[in-house]
């Protein structure tokens, strides 16, 4: 039996390494996942579910201030189902090379212009291109009971210059995940930003919450200021104050509730953000991360949200200075609840993504002199860090 298992294995590892050529697509082939194609890893209070279609996370489980537990992220049942979505990345993936945007779809580095996927009108490169990691299939480095680490190795994919190797790994420790991702650019500089977009709702769709995050409660203590965009969501280059009392003050007094911060957008429309004026309601927002020098990225948390209804709070520790704040709003049309969540679609505003970045499209913004948080270069290793802590009440 064990035997008629690992052959299945081997079997499974030849054809992968065959089909995609990569040399950790055998190692892949030889990491169990579970009922529904995911990986899971696991500690104390907390279980989370991953597919390497994407990198995406699957689902986050944990238990309610009753005892129930419930599966927190957006997502669905089977990882087959990843592959189906059209968005990029697939829902709740890994976003690289370069998340965000690069208007043109091309850039000018050391006096050379380098084309690079368009998969956007304009034409426009949204989140890495045509193939952006987030809607590849990963391979696995390694994968125990607490970690998991997916790894790449871009070759000058979507025409982005050189290769980045790259490591995107996700611990568990007692009540917190732990992201680690790294990527060493090789042969060229190259723009590397890479991020993961996890939509939450803190009450894991319970039938008996509004199964919308008005009444979860946020509080970004370091940002009195966001950037400001034109119609279509490109940076203009100015910052703006999110002055005290406004719909985009979350910085004052403990936060407030996401519905009041919505009715506020509501109310006063010249203060929505341009793309909610076309018709998405909600926030779509960089958010900058401002703090006091020197800091470690221990010593306070950049976001907070939770939720009475389950009693659960999520704080995020990040070393990156902005934070896109997204609420769910069906761009790529209705998303159903997963099977452990109950029945229906999630309606708009039923989730929220706290996205950890640097300063969106620094790229083409030099006076904000973020070069050095933008372009990598075989000098440096591109890391960055965060982790999402949680307690119950
Ligand atoms: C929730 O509590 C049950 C019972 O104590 C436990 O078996 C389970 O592992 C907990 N769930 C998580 C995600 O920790
Ligand atoms: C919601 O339902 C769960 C069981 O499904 C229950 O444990 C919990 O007490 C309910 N919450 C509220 C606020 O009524
Ligand atoms: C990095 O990616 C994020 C997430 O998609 C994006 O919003 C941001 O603009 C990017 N950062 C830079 C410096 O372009």
């Amino acid at each position: 039996m064990r035997i008629d298992i690992f052959a299945t294995s081997v079997i499974a590892a030849i054809k992968a390494v065959w089909s995609r050529g990569s040399p950790f697509a055998a190692a892949t082939a030889l990491y169990p996942t579970n009922e529904q194609g995911k990986y899971v890893i696991q500690s104390e209070g907390i279980r989370l579910a991953f597919t390497n279609n994407g990198g995406a996370l699957a689902n986050l489980w944990i238990n309610d201030t009753y005892g129930n537990e419930i599966d927190i992220v957006m997502g669905f049942n089977s990882a087959a189902e990843y592959l189906k979505y059209p968005g990029n990345p697939f829902l709740n993936g890994v976003i690289g090379r370069y998340a965000g945007i690069i208007s043109g779809a091309e850039f000018e580095l050391d006096g050379v212009t380098h084309q690079v996927s368009a998969n956007s009108k304009g034409p426009t490169t949204w989140n890495g291109g045509k193939h952006g990691w987030g809607r590849t299939i990963l391979d696995i480095g390694s994968h125990t009971e607490d970690s998991i680490t997916f790894v790449l190795f871009d070759r000058s994919w979507n025409g982005f210059p050189g290769t980045a190797a790259s490591c995107l790994t996700h611990t568990v420790t007692p009540y917190e995940w732990r992201i680690a991702f790294g990527a060493t650019p090789t042969r060229k500089p190259s723009p590397i930003n890479i991020s993961q977009q996890v939509f939450w709702n803190l009450d894991g769709f319970a039938a008996n919450s509004s199964r919308t995050i008005a009444e979860h409660r946020l509080h970004l203590p370091l940002s009195g200021l966001r950037i400001e965009t034109d119609a279509e969501g490109i940076p203009t280059g100015d910052l703006k104050a999110n002055k005290l009392g406004s719909a985009y003050d979350f910085w004052s007094g403990d936060g407030k509730l996401l519905g009041r911060g919505l009715e506020q957008l509501r109310e006063c429309p010249a203060s929505r953000h341009p793309l909610s004026q076309r018709g998405t309601d909600g926030y779509d927002e960089n958010f900058l991360v401002v703090r006091s020098q020197p800091w470690k990225k221990e010593d306070q948390p950049v976001a907070s949200l939770s939720s009475d209804h389950s009693g659960i709070t999520v704080d995020l520790y990040t070393d990156q200075e902005a934070l896109h704040v997204q609420t769910w709003n069906d761009a790529f049309g209705p998303v159903s609840l997963k099977g452990t969540q109950g029945t229906g679609v999630v309606p708009p505003s039923g989730a929220i993504s706290l996205e950890m970045q640097d300063w969106t499209d620094g790229i083409n913004n030099p006076e904000w002199q973020r070069r050095g948080k933008t372009v990598w270069g075989m000098d440096r290793l591109y890391t960055t860090y965060s982790s999402f802590k949680f307690t119950v009440k």
